[in-house]
């Protein structure tokens, strides 16, 4: 059978970045075709010009159902049958389901106006299809992050896709949700649908693909079907190093001195929306490493937010032995903290600056003699982040946006660890980043905790907690559910902890 879409030599450059390499690639009606490969390997970039977004580099082929096709934009590719789902979500928050299913495409009744009534029909129609329970009335800002990702897949049927990319689909989603959007996904192929699925998990990976293919600095340098893939040789791959080298073991560096102690914090509102955090007391030790795990929603993040002063709170916080009040995150930088948060677009980074001005707008002083700043030390002490992270970049000037989305993070990263905090507390600090930046994500956080400094993991990747944490503590519902010991944490004892 043709297959929906074939693309051959297909390259992309950007000033001073080979993003693509002549590209070949074969995506069929029916199939989940995962997409794998580090951060800055050129796959989002590879979606770009098949929707539209992009035009690939003259020499190269696209191929649709058989016919030499040049895809001109993004309105094109929907008619072609080509959707894609961002990770970052293109939903309009204060319209209705429905009207976000059929935006920009509304129908008109006989009168000239908006005919409510089929798109509410419609909607629903679609979503009893995809087996969910969501109300085409509902505001889209009071769904949860995973159904407002299930009405952007209403929102590809309904146009009748044949073909539809998801670009880290599950990047946000808490563990349920993600097996939700997987068994839509298989639906969906078993209906016939091709569809797109980039992923840097490797257990998710498996679960969905029927087949894998592996890009690597702009060229495909692997693809086969998932029961002649293992983990090994997608690891070697992407990353050309085995999966054995990349972890190393674990060493403890926590000594006996409690350096912040949390005494009984809490939500200062009640009846506030959200988690309500109460009673949450712990001491972190000197070069500890102390993982939070819960499930989304938790209070995770809230608890953070507090001790760094971002939400208001009740209780104590004592640094170094002694009480302090941080009410802003000024204050809470002058106490030594610095917080790697969870949302890199929102809080994370400013995406017009370059990777210097990221990295050295939190700590410009400390490349200033008498208020000038030295450049040359600026850019070299960015470069050597640059250099120990593996940040993707042609120069430290390039534009934040321009980076692939792990590379953005990195430079997250960067900017807090660069200031040399006494606590460091990290988000989800490698949501979006490629097997290989995790590894050296976790040798960072190891090296830091070895020169003393004491870090908070926060995150929802269990491995990841049990793999670098001395001791982990599980929130439920806004309170300490467990705290275990590493010799204790098992996964199933922290999950039983997370879910009680
Ligand atoms: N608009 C742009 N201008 C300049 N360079 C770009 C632009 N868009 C992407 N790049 C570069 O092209 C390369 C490929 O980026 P791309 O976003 O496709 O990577 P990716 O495989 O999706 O990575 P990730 O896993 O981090 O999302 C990177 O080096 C990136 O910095
Ligand atoms: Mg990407």
């Amino acid at each position: 059978m043709t297959p929906f879409l074939e693309m051959h030599g297909i390259s992309k450059t950007f000033p001073g970045v080979k993003a693509l390499n002549r590209v070949d690639l074969t995506l069929r009606a029916g199939e989940v075709h995962v997409i794998a490969g580090e951060n800055g390997a050129g796959k989002s970039t590879l979606m770009k010009i098949m929707t539209g977004v992009l035009r690939a580099d003259p020499g190269g082929v696209i191929r649709i159902e058989g016919k030499d096709t040049v895809i001109k934009d993004p309105v094109h590719a929907r008619a072609l049958g080509i959707s894609i789902i961002y990770q970052e979500l293109a939903v309009v928050n204060n319209l209705t389901v429905a009207e976000n299913v059929f935006l920009a495409r509304e129908p008109i009744g006989p009168l000239g106006l908006l005919d409510k009534r089929r798109m509410a029909d419609e909607t629903r129609a679609v979503l009893s299809e995809l087996e969910v329970a969501i109300d085409p009335s509902a505001k889209v800002g009071q769904l949860s992050i995973g159904q407002r990702q299930l009405v952007e897949i209403a929102r590809a049927i309904s146009y009748r896709s044949k073909l539809i990319i998801m670009d880290e689909p599950t990047a946000s989603l808490s563990h349920h949700e993600a097996s939700t959007l997987i068994r839509m996904v298989r639906k969906l192929a078993s209906q016939g649908i091709g569809i797109v699925f980039i992923s840097h998990k490797l257990d998710e990976i498996f679960e969905i693909a029927d087949r894998v293919s592996v890009l690597r600095d702009g060229e495909t340098v692997d693809s086969r079907p998932i029961a002649e893939m293992t983990r090994d040789i997608l690891v070697r791959k992407m990353v050309d190093r085995d999966l054995s080298q990349l972890f190393g073991e674990h060493h403890s560096h926590a000594t006996d001195e409690v350096l912040l102690s949390v005494r009984a914090l809490g939500e200062k509102h009640h009846g506030q929306i959200g988690v309500k955090v109460s009673d949450v007391s712990f001491d972190l030790h000197r070069g500890e490493i102390l993982g939070f795990f819960g499930l989304v929603g938790a209070g995770r993040t809230e608890v953070m937010e507090m001790i760094f002063g971002s939400r208001p709170h009740v209780g104590e916080v004592h640094i170094g032995g002694q009480k302090v009040k941080i009410s802003n995150p000024s204050e809470a930088i002058a106490h030594g903290l610095g917080f790697v948060t969870e949302d890199r677009k929102e809080l994370g980074l400013v995406l017009g600056m370059s990777v210097r001005e990221n990295f050295s707008l939190t700590h410009l002083s400390d490349y200033c003699t008498l208020d000038v700043v030295s450049r040359p030390r600026e850019t070299a002490a960015c470069m050597e982040f640059v250099r120990s992270l593996g940040i993707k970049t042609p120069s430290t000037e390039q534009k934040v946006l321009n980076l692939s989305g792990g590379n953005q993070q990195k430079v997250v990263i960067a900017k807090w660890v660069a200031r040399r905090p006494r606590i460091l507390i990290v988000d989800e600090p490698t949501r979006g980043i490629d097997i290989g930046a995790k590894a050296e994500v976790h040798a960072l956080l190891n090296k830091l905790a070895e020169e003393g400094i004491s870090i908070i993991v926060v995150s929802s990747d269990l491995p990841e907690i049990l793999a670098i944490s001395d001791r982990v503590i599980v929130l439920k519902e806004g309170r300490i559910s467990g705290q275990i010991d590493r010799a204790d944490a098992t996964q199933e004892r922290v999950m039983l902890a997370a879910t009680g």
